[in-house]
Formats: C-alpha cells, sequence, structure tokens
C-alpha cells in the first residue's frame, strides 16, 4: 500500500475531517484521499477527532468481551490462517461444554459480562451443540451477552442459537473485493456466501461484526474502498480490523505483515463514520504493536477482547504468530488492562455494552 504522494492542503483536510464527523460519506474519492493522501500531522488530528467522538459516546470507559475460543479445529483452508485444516502442525482441541461454562463462570468472576465464543469451524462441535451450549450459558447467566463466532452456518442454525440466547454475532467479510478474496480462500469458498450469512444474521435482529484484515497479500487500496463501501452498505454494530500477520506452515507464511499505521486510521475513520459502533482494539494490532492496543484506544476503539480461554489451550490458538496474550489469570489480565488504561485516563467499562 503506497501513499501517492499528493498531499492535502490544510483547507481540504478541515472541510474533510468536519464533513465525515457531520455522519457524511466522503465516498469512493474521499475515501480514497483519507487512505492515501495524509500528512503524520493530518493522521495524528484524525485519530484525536475520533477519539473525542467515541468519548462522546462512550465517555472514558472501554467495554470488555471475555474471548473464549472453543475448538482449534477448522474445516476451512484459509491460506493466512494457523489453523487451517491442511495445517498438520498446528495443535487440535476443543472445549467440552463444562469447561466453556467453567470459562464464563470465571469471567463472571472476574468481571465480564460478555462471553465471546470463538472457533474454527468444527464438525464435532455441530449446530446441535452450540445451540445447547448458548442454552445452558444463557440459564446460567441469564444477563450477560453471549456472542458467538463459528462461522458459517445455516440460517436454521443461525436461528436456533438466537433462539437459544446468543446475542451478537462476530464473521469478518475479510474482504468485500471478489477476485482478492480469491487470492486469500480455496475455491470452495466464496465471499457472496460470507457476505448472505452476514446478512441473514443481521435480518435475525443479532448485533452483527463484520471487518477484514489489513494488509494481507494482494490486497490494495482498492480492495479496501471496496470494503469500505460494503460496510457502510451493511452497517454492522461492531467493525472488527486487524493487520495481517504471517502464521507458520500456511501458504502466506513468508508474507509482510499488514500496517499497524493503517490500521490505527482505518479505526479512527470507521469511529466517525460509524459513530456508535463497536471497535476492538484487536489482539492482532497489539500483537504486532507493543502500544497498538492504547493507540487504538487513543484514536476511536472502544473495545477489548481479553482471553478467557483456560491457559493449557491459548497457545494452541494460533491462528498467526506470536499472539499477544494477558495474564495467565483472567483477574489478573483484567488488573493489567486496567492498570494500561489508567494510565491514558480510560478505565473498564464492566456493562454489556450493547449497541444502542
Ligand atoms: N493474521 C491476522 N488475522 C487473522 N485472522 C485469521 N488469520 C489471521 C492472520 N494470519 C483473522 C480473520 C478471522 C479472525 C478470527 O482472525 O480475520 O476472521
Ligand atoms: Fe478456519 Fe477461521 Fe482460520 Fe479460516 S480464518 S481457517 S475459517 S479458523
Amino acid at each position: 500500500m503506497k501513499e501517492n504522494g499528493e498531499k492535502l492542503s490544510e483547507t481540504a483536510f478541515r472541510g474533510m475531517l468536519d464533513a465525515l464527523s457531520d455522519g457524511e460519506s466522503p465516498g469512493r474519492e474521499g475515501w480514497c484521499r483519507w487512505l492515501t493522501a495524509l500528512d503524520e500531522g493530518q493522521d495524528a488530528r484524525l485519530r484525536a477527532r475520533a477519539a473525542e467522538v467515541s468519548r462522546r459516546h462512550f465517555g472514558y470507559g472501554v467495554y470488555i468481551r471475555g474471548l473464549i475460543e472453543i475448538s482449534s479445529y477448522c474445516r476451512n483452508n484459509c491460506y493466512y490462517c494457523g489453523l487451517r485444516h491442511s495445517n498438520r502442525f498446528a495443535s487440535r482441541y476443543r472445549l467440552s461444554r463444562e469447561e466453556v461454562l467453567d470459562c464464563c463462570r470465571e469471567g463472571a468472576r472476574a468481571g465480564f459480562s460478555t462471553f465471546v465464543l470463538q472457533g474454527g469451524e468444527d464438525g464435532v462441535q455441530d449446530d446441535a451443540w452450540v445451540a445447547g451450549t448458548v442454552e445452558a450459558i444463557r440459564e446460567e447467566f441469564p444477563a450477560h451477552a453471549i456472542t458467538l463466532s463459528v462461522g458459517e452456518r445455516s440460517e436454521a442454525a443461525y436461528r436456533s442459537f438466537r433462539e437459544a440466547g446468543a446475542d451478537r454475532y462476530l464473521l469478518r467479510h475479510e474482504t468485500r473485493n471478489d477476485v482478492h478474496y480469491a487470492c486469500l480462500h480455496p475455491a470452495e469458498m466464496s465471499g457472496a456466501r460470507r457476505r448472505e450469512c452476514l446478512r441473514v444474521l443481521k435480518s435475525l435482529g443479532y448485533q452483527t461484526g463484520a471487518g477484514m484484515m489489513v494488509g494481507t497479500p494482494g490486497q490494495t487500496v482498492d480492495c479496501l474502498l471496496d470494503d469500505l463501501a460494503f460496510l457502510e452498505e451493511l452497517e454492522p454494530e461492531m467493525i472488527g480490523m486487524g493487520p495481517f500477520l504471517p502464521a507458520a506452515h500456511t501458504p502466506f507464511a513468508h508474507c509482510p505483515a499488514g500496517s499497524a499505521a493503517l490500521t490505527l486510521r482505518l479505526v479512527a475513520l470507521m469511529r466517525l463514520r460509524f459513530p456508535r459502533a463497536l471497535i476492538p482494539a484487536t489482539t492482532a494490532l497489539a500483537t504486532l504493536d507493543g502500544q497498538g492496543r492504547v493507540a487504538a484506544i487513543l484514536g476511536g476503539a472502544n473495545v477489548v477482547m481479553p482471553n478467557l480461554s483456560p491457559s493449557g489451550v491459548r497457545e494452541k490458538y494460533a491462528i498467526y504468530d506470536h499472539k499477544a496474550c494477558q495474564g495467565g489469570e483472567s483477574a489478573e489480565g483484567v488488573r493489567q488492562l486496567e492498570q494500561e488504561l489508567r494510565s491514558i485516563g480510560y478505565h473498564i467499562d464492566y456493562g454489556r455494552g450493547d449497541y444502542v
């Protein structure tokens, strides 16, 4: 991804920032300027404005979501992911329903009011298993939010999860550009099917999360412009964006990582375009850049997703290399996060943090 060298005048930049802050879509050409024509000072001002808008809606509170990585088995073969089916070196595990419930209990004790169940598309954790697990969590935790991130499923399955008590669903579209999608996935996967899933999820009343990786092999400015147009069309309640990071034993093991700066810029832009959206400071960003989490929050992000998985399996959930991981125990992780946030004047908001 290259800057195009054509710098913006101060007047033009201020006009763009005010228009975007007023909820106006810049359109494809405008987005292109946002992605390619900012100098460092303008970038910093964009991010400061995004943080201001975030504080207007959420104050200095940052929502936490307890992430439970329920299975490292996956039937899919995404070229970028360390858990892809063909990776013979991946360590595989799946949590039992009771283990998932234990994670929720530990999370609840540590103050979490959202549980996120995330896993590969594991044939053993089938639709019935997921629905039953959601039901069991819902019964024990009637007031907690339950988020699922278990890939592409049928409409009937999504409906059954919802009826069992799931509130939210994360399913990144990964890239809106079909040619680029085909660079990242084998032929049996399709971007159109992924997008159809997202529409179904929205229609079932899930708070729905979409998003893309930044800097995947083959990604151009045009691909990102397609992503932005898609997000504007879908209007997801949650937007997850992280840099691509190489994963060993995958076709992209030796490709360069995505850019932290561009990821941060996209976070800020999405905050201004979707002021009330839930936008995480992603683990991928924190992995790429030790300051990434704090930088994201100071640039418009308002969610962090600490790991609640049993410590014995965390390193097995290796979607990319060197994944950042806070303290072994979740309560300790929360304390560390609280300190990190306090150091920049923010704090944890222990509420459910629904989209309103
Ligand atoms: N680098 C960064 N993000 C990745 N994901 C999968 N593999 C990688 C990688 N190598 C992201 C995808 C997926 C989410 C769970 O993790 O966007 O949707
Ligand atoms: Fe499976 Fe998700 Fe990894 Fe693709 S990104 S291989 S669907 S776990």
